[in-house]
């Protein structure tokens, strides 16, 4: 939202542009990755050898880890609560039992200790959605919709500053110095 609201463009640009940040997998989109990866591991049982391949760095423990929280993520402690809540009224989520499993065997393992890796917000939260009925391809406009406000209140707040700059993140480029130019029919 700040990075292309400091361009002067209008809100609705910018709101565009947060929410195309925030689906990626390993933001916002990371609850819909979870939801997937829980029906690919299937059942409990098959939940060490999905660690094991994590161990491996064959794949990722979607909903686990965050850019910012290196400890447990306060809000997941909160979410956790809210899915019982939801799963006495839904009926429960048949692949909470996995979720369980999963985050009890990674708490236990260093390398999710020692990476301090913990669940955050996103491990729940798809199962909630899902209970609630809502198609997974919609979980990260679910997501979206309440920052909405928050991000407003960034832009007008950035709008508003007399020491507002444009965003320009430096590069410093550390490639080649000269490369000469192939023709397409002579490369290989
Ligand atoms: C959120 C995330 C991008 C933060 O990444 P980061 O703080 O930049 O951490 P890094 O990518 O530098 O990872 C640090 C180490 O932990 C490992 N790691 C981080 N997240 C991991 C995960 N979810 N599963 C397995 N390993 C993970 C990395 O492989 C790396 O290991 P290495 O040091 O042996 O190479 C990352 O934790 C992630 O991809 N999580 C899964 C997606 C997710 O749930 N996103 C929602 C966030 S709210």
């Amino acid at each position: 939202m700040r990075s292309v609201g400091s361009s002067n463009s209008d809100p609705y640009s910018a709101t565009a542009a947060a929410a195309a940040a925030l689906y990626g997998p390993l933001h916002g989109g990371a609850n819909e990755e979870v939801l997937r990866m829980l029906v690919q591991i299937g059942s409990k049982d098959k939940v060490p050898e999905f660690i094991k391949r994590v161990k491996a760095g064959e794949t990722r423990l979607m909903g686990f880890g965050h850019r910012v929280y290196k400890n447990y993520d306060p809000r997941a402690k909160i979410i956790k609560q809210t899915a019982d809540a939801v799963f006495e009224v839904t009926g429960k989520n048949p692949l909470l039992d996995i979720a369980l499993e999963l985050e009890r065997i990674a708490l236990e393992e260093d390398y999710f200790i020692s990476r301090k890796l913990y669940p955050n917000v996103d491990f729940y939260s798809g199962l909630i959605y899902q209970a609630l009925g809502i198609p997974t391809d919609m979980f990260p406009v679910m997501f979206a919709i309440p920052r909405t406000s928050g991000w407003l209140a960034q832009w007008e707040e950035m709008m508003t500053d007399q020491e507002k700059k444009i965003v320009r993140p430096r590069q410093v480029y550390l490639g080649a110095d000269q490369r000469n130019y192939v023709s397409l029919d002579k490369r290989k």
